[in-house]
């Protein structure tokens, strides 16, 4: 197998298990997943099952109860370096400017951290490119209150790529949104994600931002959570919310909610 082929990100055998003695929970069990570098991947599955816990264990913030993760090729036994994150209630800081929120990670994560002080004009331009590039050019100057959720919410995107993270994890980010203003987001993400080609790991409940957005989908099973399909999503990029109502499409979203229902009710 050459060098090209080495998965990004690699779980085998992954489990997790929370709590000690009879309080123990198995939250995932066996998890196996490959991701490739630069794949923008999809996980969907009942509420409990595990999603969260699956984002945490890649990123070192849990260490796994069996198994191991690697990513990048080294085994991940510490929170990683060179992530990005974005949640659904990953909250700007009211205080700061929608501009002096995107560069946070800068102050914080190295080397931008040593940089940002010789190079601030540098990086305030690079914010601001990132700002126009989602639609929020001449924004920067605001408030976070002073912006709509989904304003917000691409301020967060663009606070989780500053730092141009090889891996972006994000967890239900779109989902305090309104429809029409998270299939607006999806176009944004994906658009993003063409740009800069980072690997992606996107959690959510909604099957067609996961057929929208990925190349591949994960479905997990009720807790403890394990893979129970990996769809392959071969449409052709970029993608747009016309063709998330053309057959090939929904023919997609349909496979992934039978599979759904039929884990609910197992
Ligand atoms: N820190 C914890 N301690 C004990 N149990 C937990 C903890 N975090 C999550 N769990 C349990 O593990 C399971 C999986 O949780 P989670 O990964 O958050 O699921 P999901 O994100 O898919 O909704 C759930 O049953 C949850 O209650
Ligand atoms: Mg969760």
């Amino acid at each position: 197998m050459g060098e090209a082929a080495q998965p990004f990100v690699d779980l085998r055998g992954v489990s997790l298990v929370y709590g000690q003695g009879d309080e123990q929970i198995l939250a995932v069990e066996s998890l196996d997943i490959q991701i490739a570098k630069g794949e923008f991947v999809a996980v969907v599955g009942p509420s409990g099952c595990g999603k969260s816990t699956l984002m945490k264990l890649v990123t070192g913030l849990l260490p796994p109860s069996a198994g191991a993760v690697f990513v990048g090729g080294d085994r991940v036994s510490k929170p990683i370096r060179g992530v990005g994150m974005a949640f659904q209630n990953s909250i700007l800081m009211p205080w700061r400017t929608t501009l002096d929120n995107v560069m946070l990670p800068l102050e914080i994560v190295e080397p931008y951290k040593r940089e940002l002080r010789r190079e601030r004009a540098k990086y305030i331009a690079r914010a601001e490119q990132l700002l126009a590039s989602v639609g929020l050019g001449g924004f920067g100057a605001r408030f976070p209150w002073q912006l709509s959720g989904g304003m917000q919410q691409r301020a967060n995107l663009c606070r989780s790529i500053i730092h141009e993270p090889g891996l972006l994890m994000l967890d239900e980010p779109f989902g305090a949104l309104d429809a029409f203003t998270r299939e607006e987001l999806w176009a944004i993400m994906q658009q993003l994600w063409l740009d800069k080609r980072f690997t992606a790991v996107l959690v959510t409940h909604d099957l067609r931002e996961a057929v929208y957005l990925a190349d591949t989908v994960y479905v997990m099973s009720k807790r403890p959570g394990r893979v129970i399909l990996r769809k392959q999503v071969d449409l052709p990029r970029p993608r747009t919310l016309e063709m998330t109502f053309e057959p090939g499409f929904v023919e997609i979203v349909h496979e992934l909610r039978e599979m759904i229902v039929e884990v609910r009710l197992s």
